[in-house]
């Protein structure tokens, strides 16, 4: 937990301890990857609540989650999220949780701000607190809002395949059937449970997967108990938790410090199934002997062929260039991918193929470990195992 740190440089790893709409304020421009914000919900309950057996119903009535008006409400969601978006990276996303009794105001500002929703998210929750009074459904769920800074934002990290490849390759869905945190990961205070709407591991785990890698920085102003930095600490990730009542700042600060952190990975690992391509230019293909000078191309879905030339432009009906160049010419549009568009004629079959495809064995190669035959998974699983043990030791 720190009070005192330089402004203008982000705290990694570090609870601060104070009002995040001033808070957010000291940190840099687009310094963040992600932002978690699990803000107060302004829940509007009326009265006190008992349970059928005259048991009472330890429902949020927290000073920290009263406001005088849904008007004070907005103004405090605009302050917190305007600073959110300043401090992303132009590269990052924002996450915010709530219920239905303020998704709808914070989804309103959200859009009013420049943010562009990417998803709706619903958390249904498997174990739910009923509707004791039985005068309306019983409320299991909340949502999730996934959203990017702008609607022109074209980079952002979504780990698609492997999502997919850890839901036994089904796409990953937007309803989420997490349970409610219960159990010992339920932090406690003098017996008590020790917050009130501690958020279950399982669903930062998700999010963190989702849309962060290893070594980046995920910010959550609302820390609360700071199951986002225990998360984000169990995944080899950078954290910064803003947080008003000390209480709860100082137990977030010990609870991540008795979270393992990973290893870092193998770097004899193949790559993870979201990493970005590697780059390579269309003359890699004739250096690599895939194509040479006087080759025919033919443009997809039209009559235009080209000729490859050795410093790997192409020429077709008098005009010079690149791939993409010379595409988007005879296309008569602004832009045009030629590894898609441009077609070469397979030696064996005839038939004609996206030249996008001749790029996967120089992929493939250059992605081959030397010693490939050696599977270092196993050694890896005893390496992981042999560091935490001595931790906890
Ligand atoms: C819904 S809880 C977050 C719970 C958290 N996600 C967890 O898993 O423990 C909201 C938290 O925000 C804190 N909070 C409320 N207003 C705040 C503000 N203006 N600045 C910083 N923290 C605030 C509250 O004290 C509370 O702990």
């Amino acid at each position: 937990m720190s009070e005192h740190y330089e402004e203008n440089r982000v705290p990694l790893d570090t609870v601060l301890q104070g009002d995040c709409r001033e808070l957010l304020k000291t940190l840099p421009d687009k310094s963040v990857d992600l932002v978690f914000a699990d803000p107060p919900y302004n829940l509007q309950l009326r009265g006190e609540l008992w349970r059928p057996n005259l048991t009472h119903v330890d429902a949020v009535t927290d000073a920290w989650d009263k406001f005088d008006s849904f008007i004070e409400y907005d103004r405090f969601t605009r302050e917190w999220l305007f600073e959110c978006r300043r401090v992303l990276k132009d590269t990052g996303t924002l996450w915010v949780i709530g219920s239905y009794h303020n998704i709808y105001r914070v989804g309103s500002i959200i859009q009013d701000l420049g943010y562009w929703i990417l998803n709706d998210v619903t958390w249904v929750k498997s174990n739910p607190m009923p509707n004791f009074r039985g005068t309306r459904f019983c409320n299991a769920h909340e949502t999730l809002l996934w959203v990017k800074k702008s609607e022109k934002q074209t980079k952002y990290t979504f780990n698609y395949q492997s999502l997919k490849a850890g839901n036994e390759d089904l796409q990953m869905r937007s309803d989420w059937h997490i349970p409610l945190c219960t159990g010992d990961e339920r932090l406690k205070l003098n017996g008590e449970k020790a917050h009130n709407t501690q958020k279950p591991e399982a669903l930062l785990h998700r999010i963190i997967r989702a849309c962060t890698n290893p070594g980046d920085v995920i910010l959550d102003p609302f820390f609360g108990t700071g199951t986002t930095g225990a998360v984000a600490k169990k995944m080899g990730r950078n954290w910064v938790g803003i947080e008003r009542e000390e209480v709860y700042a100082k137990l977030a600060a010990d609870r991540i410090t008795m979270v393992v952190p990973p290893l870092v990975p193998d770097a004899d690992l193949p790559a993870p199934l979201d990493k970005p391509k590697t780059k390579i230019p269309f003359v890699a293909l004739l250096e690599h002997g895939l194509m040479q000078a006087g080759d025919e191309l033919k443009l997809a879905r039209t009559n235009h062929v080209a000729i490859v030339q050795e410093d790997g432009t192409i020429v077709c009906m008098n005009l010079r260039g690149s791939i993409h160049k010379v595409g988007s010419l005879c296309l008569n549009k602004p832009s045009c991918n030629g590894w898609d568009h441009w077609l070469y004629q397979h030696k064996q079959t005839g038939e004609y193929l996206p030249i996008d495809n001749l790029r996967e064995p120089i992929r493939k190669a250059m992605a081959t470990p030397l010693n490939a035959d050696e599977p270092r998974t196993q050694s890896v699983v005893r390496e992981r195992k042999r560091v935490r043990q001595a931790i906890r030791e």
